[in-house]
């Protein structure tokens, strides 16, 4: 199956193991209600072989998930911006898969966001700011290419050297280069 493929299967699964979650809902209510009154909205498919990209769409399928655990798989590309829009997330875990990019930094304004972890993956860049009472510590962003900022050493640090680089290729170019 194509690799994008797969991905989509796993969505499709989500968005069916969220559906059978909530079917003990009575059914005078309406699918909606019952969504958002069902506890928990947890998914867990850690520990699968789920790879391709997440779809950027990704808060149409999983609108009211509460829980979402996709530890331990295959995934990559980047973290879609969309998760900014499932409004009732409390904990995103994406632990050990081959997330690259950077954290798109809306994820910081979801506000009811408890636990955040993207430890084992490719990330870079500034990590989100986040509101309100999220403890996400430094062991949340461990084993990545070069995040920066919050409970990590600031970003400064990391431009200010890439400044220095630049400068120093451009007196090289200049100095050293024939003309
Ligand atoms: C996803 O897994 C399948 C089957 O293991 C493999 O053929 C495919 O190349 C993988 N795709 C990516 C993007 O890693
Ligand atoms: C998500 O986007 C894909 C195209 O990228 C589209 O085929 C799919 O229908 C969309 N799904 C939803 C639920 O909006
Ligand atoms: C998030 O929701 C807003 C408002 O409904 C919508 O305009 C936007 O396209 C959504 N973004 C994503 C990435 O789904
Ligand atoms: C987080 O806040 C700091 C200080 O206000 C700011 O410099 C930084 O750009 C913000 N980071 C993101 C990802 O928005
Ligand atoms: C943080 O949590 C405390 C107790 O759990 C609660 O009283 C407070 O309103 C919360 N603050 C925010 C900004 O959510």
């Amino acid at each position: 199956m194509a690799p994008n493929h797969r991905a989509l299967v796993a969505i499709i699964v989500m968005f069916f193991l969220l559906l059978l979650n909530i079917s003990h809902c009575a059914s005078i209510q309406t699918d909606i209600d019952c969504l958002r009154g069902a506890e928990p909205h947890g998914l867990d498919l850690s520990n699968n072989m789920f790879n391709g990209t997440l779809p950027s769409n990704i808060s149409r399928f999983l609108e009211f998930v509460v829980n979402l655990d996709l530890s331990s798989n295959q995934f990559s590309g980047e973290i879609p911006v969309g998760f900014a829009n499932c409004t009732y997330l409390n904990n995103l875990n994406l632990d050990s898969n081959q997330f690259t990019g950077q954290i798109p930094p809306l994820i910081g304004q979801v506000s009811r966001i408890k636990l955040f972890s993207v430890a084992n993956n490719k990330l870079n860049g500034p990590v989100p700011n986040f509101s309100g009472n999220t403890s996400v510590t430094k062991d949340n962003y461990a084993n990545n290419a070069g995040l920066c900022g919050g409970p990590l050493p600031p970003c400064q640090a990391a431009s200010k050297r890439k400044t220095w680089v630049l400068l120093g290729d451009v007196i090289r170019k200049y100095a050293f280069e024939p003309h």
